[in-house]
């Protein structure tokens, strides 16, 4: 089934081979848009556009790309353009939950490594896709956060960092694109733990249950379940798609209503 909530826009998602960008892939196609996939794992991005392209032809494109570094940026945002005709939205969503080490035991290793990829790549994209997204007269950044940029936790202290300052810095370039007139939204999605393979740690700390790690992570959750990754990508496209058009500088929580306690 194919709708058009996002026709003839053009996605560029980082961390698309992982279980959200997957995710949002798929559903950003199904609604009508391009989407350039983009990813450290180039094998995993490739797989993806492949497997789109099966029933959506030349929809996907697939490229290697690390966040971390400002010459991939410049080039892989230049691609897809290309590719693609136009770029009008980001989604800045490649990400690492870190170690889980306490403030005494954390190292400069592991909270630069967090920073890199988790933070300073969101200033990259926006810097660098912020031209075409404005000449596509209608452009949307949506950077992936997390409900741990809004609420603490022990032994996340890297994560917590670097997701509080995309929700801030969110704002920024939502306020920035506002008062030159821009028509580019900006606005970032915080979900709680949410089924991808991100919570691995969390997997192994319980033996390798699954079932038993997630069911141990639901159990704080007003809904007592954990998402699912489509909970975030439906988030994704109303904020891609134009139903957005009023919505920037905002927050959107997909906790199972864990911020309402
Ligand atoms: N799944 C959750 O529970 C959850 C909750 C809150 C926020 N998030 C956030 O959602 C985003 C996506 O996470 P996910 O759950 O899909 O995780 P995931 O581990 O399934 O996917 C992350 C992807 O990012 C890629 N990546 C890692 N380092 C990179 C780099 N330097 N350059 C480019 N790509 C890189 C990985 O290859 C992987 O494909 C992350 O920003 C994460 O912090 C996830």
């Amino acid at each position: 089934m194919t709708g058009g909530r996002v026709a003839g826009k053009a996605a560029l998602i980082t961390g698309a081979a992982g279980g959200l960008g997957q995710a949002m892939a798929r559903m950003l196609v199904r609604e009508g848009a391009k989407v350039a996939l983009s990813d450290l794992d180039l094998n995993g991005a490739r797989a993806l556009a492949e497997a789109i392209n099966v029933d959506h032809p030349g929809m996907a494109f697939a490229y290697e790309h690390d966040v971390t570094r400002e010459d991939d940026w410049v080039r892989v945002v230049d691609a897809a353009v290309q590719d693609m005709g136009g770029l009008s939205i980001l989604v800045n969503n490649a990400g690492i939950g870190g170690q889980l080490l306490w403030a005494e035991q954390d190292t400069l290793e592991n909270w630069r490594k967090v920073q890199a990829i988790n933070l300073e790549s969101v200033m990259l994209g926006c810097k660098h896709a912020m031209a075409p997204l404005r000449a596509s007269g209608a452009g949307s950044i949506v950077n992936i956060s997390s409900i741990a940029g809004l609420a603490a936790a022990p032994g996340m202290g890297a994560y917590n960092a670097t997701k509080a300052a995309v929700w801030l810095y969110t704002k920024t370039v939502a306020l920035e694109c506002a008062k030159a007139g821009w028509n580019v939204r900006a606005n970032s999605v915080h979900p709680v733990f949410i089924k991808t393979p991100i919570l691995d740690p969390f997997v192994a700390m319980a033996g390798g249950d699954e079932a038993n790690a997630h069911e141990k992570l639901a159990r704080g959750i007003p809904l007592k379940r954990i998402g699912e990754p489509d909970d975030v990508a439906y988030c994704v496209l109303y904020l891609a798609s134009d139903e957005s058009k009023f919505v920037t500088g905002a927050e959107f929580k997909i906790d199972g209503g864990l911020t309402a306690q």
